[in-house]
C-alpha cells in the first residue's frame, strides 16, 4: 500500500480582534472540521506579524493572540493532528520573506487591493502624498503572506474572498523564484473559498465584522450574550404578524447554529407571527446551550496561559523542524549556503 501524500491546508488568523460568531461560522468551525479529514494535514497559525501592520497597541495584540489561541483550543482543535503555531515563533518566516521580496516585482505590490485602496483614499482626500500613512509593512504584506504559505508548501489555502488576490500573488512569487533558481522549490498554492460557508450578519444587519463594531463575541458571559442577542436589529412588525425569515439577521444567526429540523420549525413560527421578544429569547437559549461548554473551556484556558504557551511551543517545534530544513535548501539555492 502506498501512502499518497496528504493535501496540505494552511491558513492564518490575524491577531487584532476578539473572535465573534461570524468568525466561528465562517472560518473556525469549517477549519476545525477540515482538520479531522485523514487525507489532510492542516497548518493553522496566529498571523501575529501581520497584526503589527494594522495595530500598534501591544496590549491589544497580546490579548488577541491569547483569545484566538484559547478559542481554537476550546472549540476542539486537535493539536496532535493539526500543526498550530504562532507566526512570530518561526524566525524562518521573516527570513523567507526577505528572499521572496528580492524576486517580487514592486509593480506586483502596487496592484494589491489593500494598497490601492489606501492610495485611492489619499487621492480622494486631496492629499499631496498618495502614500500617506502607508508603511513598508502594509505595502509588502502580500510577500509576508506568501512566505507563510510557501514555507510549508501548502496546496490549499482557505480564505475569504478579499484574500484571493494574495494567494494569486503567492503563486506568482513562487513561480518566479522557481524559474530564477531553476528548481521546483515551491508548490503553487490554490485559494479555497467555500461558497457554502455563510457570511453572518451582525447586530445592525450588516456583515458581522470588527470594523463595523457590530459583533457578538463568541465567549461573552451568558448575561452579556442575552443582552447582545436582544440588540439584534429587527423590524417593527407586531406579534401575530407573519415575518420573513430570509431577510432576518436573527433567523440567519439561529440557522447557523441550529439543526435543519429546528430551523424549519423556527421558519414556521416566523410565518405564524412569533413576536420578536420571544424569537430573541429562543435564539439566545439555543446559542447559549451551544456555547456553554466551550465557554467554560475557554475561560479555563484564558486563566492558564502557561498551557496555551506550551501547546503553541509544541506547534512551533513541529513547524520549525520543517521550516529549518527548507531554509537550508533555499539558502543553498540562492548562494547563501555554508562554505563547507
Ligand atoms: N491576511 C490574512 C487575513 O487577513 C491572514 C493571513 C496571514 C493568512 N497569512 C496567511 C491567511 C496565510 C492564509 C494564509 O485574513
Amino acid at each position: 500500500m502506498t501512502d499518497s501524500p496528504k493535501t496540505r491546508v494552511l491558513t492564518g488568523i490575524t491577531t487584532t480582534g476578539t473572535p465573534h460568531l461570524g468568525n466561528y461560522v465562517g472560518a473556525i468551525k469549517p477549519a476545525i472540521e477540515a482538520s479531522r479529514d485523514p487525507n489532510v494535514q492542516s497548518f493553522y497559525f496566529l498571523a501575529d506579524y501581520h497584526a503589527l501592520i494594522k495595530c500598534q497597541d501591544p496590549k491589544r495584540v497580546q490579548q488577541s493572540r491569547r483569545e484566538i489561541a484559547a478559542t481554537w483550543l476550546a472549540l476542539g482543535l486537535d493539536t496532535d493532528n493539526a500543526v498550530f503555531y504562532r507566526q512570530s515563533d518561526i524566525p524562518e518566516i521573516p527570513e523567507l520573506t526577505w528572499m521572496l521580496s528580492c524576486v517580487c516585482a514592486k509593480g506586483l505590490m502596487n496592484r494589491a487591493h489593500a494598497y490601492k485602496a489606501a492610495v485611492a483614499e489619499n487621492e480622494a482626500a486631496g492629499s499631496q502624498d498618495a502614500d500617506k500613512g502607508v508603511t513598508v509593512g502594509l505595502f509588502g504584506y502580500p510577500v509576508l503572506m506568501a512566505a507563510d504559505i510557501l514555507m510549508f508548501n501548502a496546496n490549499r489555502v482557505p480564505v475569504g474572498r478579499d484574500q484571493i488576490q494574495h494567494i494569486e500573488m503567492a503563486r506568482d512569487i513562487a513561480g518566479r523564484f522557481n524559474h530564477l533558481y531553476k528548481g521546483e522549490y515551491f508548490t503553487l498554492p490554490e485559494a479555497a473559498v467555500d461558497e457554502n460557508v455563510e457570511v453572518l450578519g451582525g447586530l445592525d444587519g450588516r456583515k458581522m465584522s470588527k470594523s463595523y463594531n457590530n459583533t457578538i463575541p463568541l465567549f461573552v458571559s451568558e448575561k452579556k450574550l442575552q443582552k447582545l442577542v436582544r440588540k439584534i436589529k429587527t423590524n417593527s412588525l407586531e406579534p401575530g404578524e407573519p415575518k420573513d425569515p430570509d431577510s432576518c439577521t436573527l433567523f440567519q444567526i439561529y440557522s447557523a447554529f441550529a439543526s435543519a429540523d429546528d430551523t424549519a420549525d423556527m421558519r414556521r413560527r416566523y410565518a405564524e407571527g412569533i413576536g420578536w421578544g420571544e424569537a430573541k429569547d429562543q435564539v439566545f437559549e439555543h446559542l447559549n446551550a451551544h456555547l456553554a461548554e466551550p465557554r467554560e473551556r475557554y475561560n479555563a484556558l484564558m486563566d492558564d496561559p502557561g498551557h496555551i504557551e506550551a501547546v503553541l511551543q509544541q506547534g512551533a517545534d513541529r513547524a520549525r523542524e520543517e521550516a529549518a530544513t527548507t531554509m537550508t535548501a533555499l539558502r543553498q539555492a540562492v548562494g547563501l549556503g555554508r562554505f563547507i
